[in-house]
């Protein structure tokens, strides 16, 4: 299974001080650099982490794949035709949220996001969808003419008792033997972290996980003990 790291949040921690550090794109270079096979990052309407700069950085820089995740806007269908990351994925953007709240709701904009995925399909930009597990925004994702589906865990990720977390975990699996048997790639992604990925390894449809909040958050902790001893080493 394949790691695509979402850098999101080191922009957040740069944008809390309006300077340049920590930078998104040498992040994204590391995480290349330990294996990861893209890099995700979310252009949002309010540009609250990345930002147009970053993007363009980005798309210099990243050799492996740069996954735009983006909302269904003329805007950013402007700006991904020009700057070409390897993919897209569309996901429902509120201003509101903290961070994408569910899938992309396809039955209600079917025929807006058919039209929408024309250029990207004749340009060969791959276009995934961000969706709930469900058999039927499976099919029309096929139909509309994505590439790709990134099941949404969220729901998944989420404190729940065992069994209903079992139950939301067979659900993500009959999706993704579904979505695979339709040739659609199957990814999944949105509140993974180091402790609940464990029976994702066990489902093979699933060719790779889209993480951001728990890998930055556990670099932070790991990367911290270093920075103290290294300020320290300097002062004293
Ligand atoms: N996949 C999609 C479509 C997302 O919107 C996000 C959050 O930006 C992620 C994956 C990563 O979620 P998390 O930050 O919870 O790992």
């Amino acid at each position: 299974m394949r790691l695509a790291v979402n850098i999101d949040h080191i922009a957040t921690l740069r944008n809390a001080r309006g300077e340049q550090e920590p930078d998104p794109v040498a992040a994204a270079l590391l995480a290349e650099k330990c294996g990861a096979a893209g890099i995700v990052c979310h252009l949002r309407e309010d540009r609250r982490h990345i930002k147009d700069h970053d993007l363009a950085r980005l798309r210099q820089a990243v050799t492996t794949k740069l996954d735009l995740e983006m909302a269904m806007t003329a805007e950013l269908q402007q700006i991904a035709l020009k700057t070409r990351p390897e993919l897209i994925t569309l996901v429902p953007e509120k201003r509101e949220e903290l961070t994408t709240e569910g899938g992309f709701d396809i039955a209600r904009h079917y025929e807006v996001l058919a039209a929408y995925l024309k250029p990207f399909n004749a340009e060969g930009i791959e276009v995934s969808l961000f969706i709930e597990p469900d058999k039927r925004a499976i099919d029309l994702a096929a139909r509309a003419g994505a590439d790709i589906v990134e099941l949404h865990t969220g729901a998944y990720a989420e404190k729940l008792p065992d069994e209903e977390k079992a139950l939301e975990l067979k659900r993500i699996r009959e999706a993704a033997v579904y979505a695979k048997s339709l040739g659609l790639k199957v990814v999944a992604g949105h509140g993974l972290n180091y402790i609940n990925i464990a029976p994702f390894r066990e489902i093979r449809e699933i060719e790779e996980v889209s993480i951001g909040h728990a890998i930055i958050a556990r670099a932070v902790m790991t990367g911290l003990e270093e920075a103290v001893r290294e300020m320290l080493r300097i002062i004293q």
